[in-house]
Parts: C-alpha cells; sequence; structure tokens
C-alpha cells in the first residue's frame, strides 16, 4: 500500500466514523423533536369502559398531551386536556366535590370542563368522546 492509498483510505476510515458519531449524537435530537406516539389510528384512543368508574377521572395520554375522562352522569361520558388554561399545570380530579382542581393556581373546573373560579381565562379543551359497546373511543 503506497502513501496515496493509505492516505485515501485513512480519510474514508475517518469520515465513516465521524459520519457514526454524528448520527449518535443527533440521535436523541431527533427522538426528541419526533411527534409522540398518538395512541392509535388518526390519534385515537380506545379505553375500556370498565377504567372509568362512576365519579372516578381516568387519565391517560392523547396525542402526547396528558388527558381526562370521566363519567359525568351514568352512561354520559366527557374528555378533556388535562392541561389547565391558565399557564398549563396539569390539574386533578377531586371527586368529593365532582370537580378539577389546577394545584399551581387553585384554579378550579366543573366536571363539564367549564372554569369555576381562578385564574383560567377558557374552559378545559373538550376531546370527543363515543361509546362503542364496551370500549370508549377517544379522539
Ligand atoms: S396554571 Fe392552572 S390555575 Fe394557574
Amino acid at each position: 500500500m503506497d502513501v496515496s492509498s493509505r492516505r485515501k483510505f485513512l480519510i474514508i476510515s475517518l469520515g465513516a466514523v465521524g459520519a457514526s458519531l454524528a448520527g449518535v449524537a443527533a440521535y436523541p435530537l431527533f427522538r426528541y423533536l419526533s411527534p409522540q406516539p398518538t395512541g392509535g389510528e388518526k390519534g385515537r384512543v380506545t379505553i375500556p369502559r370498565a377504567q372509568v368508574g362512576a365519579g372516578q377521572a381516568h387519565f391517560f395520554q392523547f396525542r402526547g398531551h396528558p388527558a381526562v375522562l370521566l363519567e359525568r352522569t351514568p352512561g354520559v361520558f366527557a374528555a378533556f386536556s388535562a392541561i389547565c388554561t391558565h399557564l398549563g399545570c396539569i390539574i386533578r380530579w377531586l371527586p368529593e366535590k365532582g370537580e378539577f382542581l389546577c394545584p399551581c393556581h387553585a384554579g378550579r373546573f366543573a366536571s363539564d370542563g367549564k372554569v369555576l373560579a381562578g385564574p383560567p381565562p377558557r374552559p378545559l379543551q373538550v376531546i370527543p368522546v363515543a361509546v362503542a359497546g364496551d370500549n370508549l373511543l377517544v379522539g
């Protein structure tokens, strides 16, 4: 192997190593910027009806964001984004009061998502729900 061939080999080898390192470094950024799994076709999530107890809230991920599902009255379900419309904290369900509380600034929302008190400027974002046998189709 002459000097020219060794030089070519070295350049190609260093290029391959550099490309590999660039790929390793870029992968976390790619994963961070990639859309979150949506949980189903067209972002629709299927939740077994039995997971939503009467008077209880069921929190889940919807299109990469926290959401909540509850049975407002027997057989009537509602789903909302669980992100407070004030500054984006995650709401909690207070079953004894039948309302949502935002722990950050004490914003309160009714079981239909409307603002009851506190600084939230808008109701919770509603997500459509359909009953399909023993399942609830959200989205
Ligand atoms: S972020 Fe919810 S009340 Fe402020």
